[in-house]
């Protein structure tokens, strides 16, 4: 049976098994969700065994693995996916409760919707698809779906040094990114690294009045604010010495590749609905995302931040900042320059801890020569009608490269369905259901093409 006729018969039972995956709040984030993770873990592996895969729960929040055995010569595919979700607030904001799947415009919204449970239930579907047609899938899988994506991923990192050899595999596959478009169909070839951290500014030791001490106290929300103010020059550079130092130059023909796609400064401000797009001179926003470093401040909070007025002047203030690392950047290293750096131009009257909230993780890149390569972009081809373009994105699937090395090796290839306006953690997440169809479609025809490819010529 072919997957569109496959698809059409299984749509609406296909949809139904989505919701019920949408509905677990599987936050990874908030000690309260944690028998939820657990509930969630519990609905793969029953959906896994179903189609014949043999499922552990390993740790806690469990990881999910299930291993199916094909037959003979066929290559082994490693399938990584997350099932934990961003915590949802701001509550108010979204049109429908987060945990309550709702289908309008073609999407559905959902927490999860596509980063990643509605891109994890694309592989399910396409399994489920070659048991119904054929009885058995083509290709021997492991499938790990971890519950700690969004928060660090700590108990994966355990769980690979313990059983990952026994994973070993030709290729792994994941669908945690996206297109450029919805008419752009894409393959990620770059993935940022990520380099986490908190400053926490101290002044006075306790909350004081800021009547009887104001002139006199050291403010740590204004110590703060200008350690802040250094990290950045107004050519929106990084400042911290040496940060740039190992960047890879852009090569010429990634140039050329992406001046080709429609991502003008228009396009940015439209989709992230702000009045302007700021960035280093010199480069356009796509090279920017894709293959700059940068430097965000995620949070920052000092003094009194509810209704009203309170006149003190604060004990502490504290900023969450992120840097996004790019190939060659090493991030241990980058984490010591910045904690330096902070320490160096922490103004007097104050004290400053910088501390790490991540383990930090480096850029990611997979390659394009190899055969899954060419694999996924037959599939992408076949299910949405043009080849697809590499891309580098912004974000960071930061366990990756300790997945591939403890796996033995194998090429990853980033095969993501999303869409740069599916509003991923943000309110109202959602995932459009043509990508869903055909990126279940094209997971089909990834396994088919990968079971052609003789496991030991595979790289
Ligand atoms: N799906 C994203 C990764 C992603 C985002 C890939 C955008 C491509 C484009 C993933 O779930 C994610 O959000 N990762 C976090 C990791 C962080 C919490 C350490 C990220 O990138 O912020
Ligand atoms: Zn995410």
């Amino acid at each position: 049976m072919q997957p569109n006729e496959w698809l059409s018969r299984s749509y609406s039972d296909l949809l139904e098994e989505l919701k019920e995956f949408l509905r677990f709040s599987s936050v990874s984030a908030q000690p309260q969700y944690k028998s939820e993770l657990y509930a969630t873990a519990q609905w793969l592996k029953g959906y896994l065994e179903k189609l014949g895969f043999v499922v552990q729960l390993i740790g806690e929040p469990p990881v999910v693995h299930g291993y199916y055995e094909s037959s003979g010569e066929a290559p082994t595919v490693l399938f990584y996916g997350h099932y934990d979700v961003q915590p949802p607030e701001p509550l108010e904001l979204w049109v429908s409760p987060p945990f309550s799947p709702r289908i309008a415009d073609d999407s559905i919204y959902a927490r999860g919707a596509c980063d990643d449970k509605g891109q994890v239930f694309i592989h399910l579907a396409a399994w489920k698809y070659f048991v119904e047609a054929y009885g058995k899938l083509p290709v021997s899988i492991h499938v790990v779906i971890e519950g700690q994506e969004e928060t660090g991923s700590e108990t994966l990192y355990q769980v690979l040094a313990a059983h990952g050899m026994q994973w070993r595999s030709d290729v792994v596959v994941v669908s945690d990114t996206g297109f450029f478009s919805e008419d752009i169909p894409t393959l990620t070839i770059g993935l940022r690294g990520i380099v986490y951290g908190e400053i926490v500014v101290q002044g006075p030791s306790r909350d004081l009045h800021s009547g009887s001490f104001g002139g006199v106290a050291p403010n740590p929300a204004f110590g703060l604010s200008s350690i802040l103010a250094a990290l950045k020059g107004p050519d929106q550079r990084v400042c911290i010495p040496g940060f740039y130092e190992r960047v890879r130059p852009i090569s010429s023909a990634e140039r050329q590749l992406w001046r080709s796609l429609p991502a003008d400064e228009a396009h940015y401000i439209r989709l992230m609905g702000a009045p302007a797009v700021v960035g280093e001179v010199g480069f356009s926003p796509l090279e920017r995302i894709g293959s700059r470093p940068s430097l965000d401040i995620n949070g920052m909070y000092s003094g009194y931040t509810g209704e009203g007025s309170k006149t003190i002047i604060p004990a502490q203030a504290v900023a969450k900042v992120s840097m996004r690392l790019v190939p060659d950047q090493d991030p241990t290293e980058i984490w010591q320059l910045f904690k330096s750096y902070v320490e160096s131009v922490t103004p007097p009257g104050f004290s400053v801890e910088v501390r790490l909230l991540h383990d930090p993780a480096p850029a990611f890149e997979t390659p394009t020569e190899s055969p899954y390569y060419q694999a996924a972009e037959k599939a992408i081809q076949e299910a949405f009608g043009k080849r697809p373009v590499p891309i580098r994105e912004g974000g960071s699937i930061p366990v990756l490269s300790a997945l591939q090395k403890s796996i033995g090796g194998a090429p990853v290839i980033l095969m993501g369905f999303g869409l740069p306006t599916d509003a991923v953690h943000s309110p109202n997440e959602h995932f459009r259901l043509s990508q869903l169809r055909k990126g279940i479609h094209a997971a089909i025809r990834f396994y088919e093409q990968a079971a052609l490819v003789r496991s030991s010529s595979a790289f």
